[in-house]
């Protein structure tokens, strides 16, 4: 991401953690779904997990039910604010192998043994999801696993009234209502989720995708050979 782009979506995210937590965590069957992503990723116990972009940790406690005590959770987010509600949330749980870096996920170094990445609502915000999905890639060890859940715009039938809203939805969660891009910021979202998506399913096996919530919502799950 541009320097500028980084850091308008910094200040967007830091201004609304708080709301937006509320949002992460409540929203009615978003919880649900977050639970399927998690279960693409084939964890084990003991496993070690990076989540990119993990915001205030609405994840956490799916990554942390899978791996147990003894693995490891690690949050990756570049905005302080959010990063400060995951902490709070770790705080308030007790939980001990949750860990966080304030870092770009674009540019993070996956070192030492890595079973599985986690990205949700994330790859939209990638400039060049391409290349960010392929360095994920390449840090996860063999067997281990990458989800991504998205949302987009869909292609059911009937599906005008859904985009419609949706794309209230990502105007009002678009740092800068997106009128910094030539596109419309829908199209954009939908193209970078498309691109991480088709790299996922390139490079992985058992590759899995499924559509949610009238095909708003994707889930893209695989396997590193
Ligand atoms: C829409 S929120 C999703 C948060 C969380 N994954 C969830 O599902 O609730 C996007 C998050 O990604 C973070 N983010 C976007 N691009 C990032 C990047 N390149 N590096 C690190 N964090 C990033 C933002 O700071 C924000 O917290």
């Amino acid at each position: 991401m541009s320097e500028r782009g980084t850091t308008a979506a910094q200040q967007f995210y830091g201004r609304w953690a708080r709301l937006y937590d509320f949002l992460a965590s409540a929203t009615p069957g978003l919880s649900q779904l977050r639970g399927r992503a998690v279960d693409e990723l084939g964890l084990a116990s003991g496993d070690t997990v990076i989540e990119m972009g993990c915001g205030t940790g609405a994840n956490f406690s799916h990554l942390r039910k899978r791996v147990g005590p003894n693995g490891t959770v690690v949050g990756v987010d570049f905005t302080r604010g959010m990063l400060q509600q995951a902490r709070n949330r770790v705080e308030r749980e007790g939980w001990k192998n949750v860990h966080l870096v304030q870092a770009d996920a674009a540019a993070f170094e996956l070192r030492g043994e890595v079973d599985a990445v986690l990205a949700t609502f994330v790859v939209g915000m990638l400039d060049d999801p391409h290349t960010t999905i392929g360095r994920w890639l390449d840090g996860i060890s063999s067997g281990g696993g990458l989800a991504l859940l998205d949302a987009g715009q869909s292609t059911h039938p009937y599906s005008w009234p859904v985009n419609q809203a949706f794309r209230g939805l990502v105007i009002a969660s678009t740092p800068g209502g997106g009128t910094n891009f030539e596109k419309p910021p829908w199209n954009v979202l939908d193209e970078r989720v498309a691109e991480a998506r088709r790299m996922l399913s390139e490079r992985t096996v058992e590759t899995s995708n499924s559509e949610h919530a009238l095909g708003i919502v994707r889930i893209t799950g695989g396997k590193i050979p």
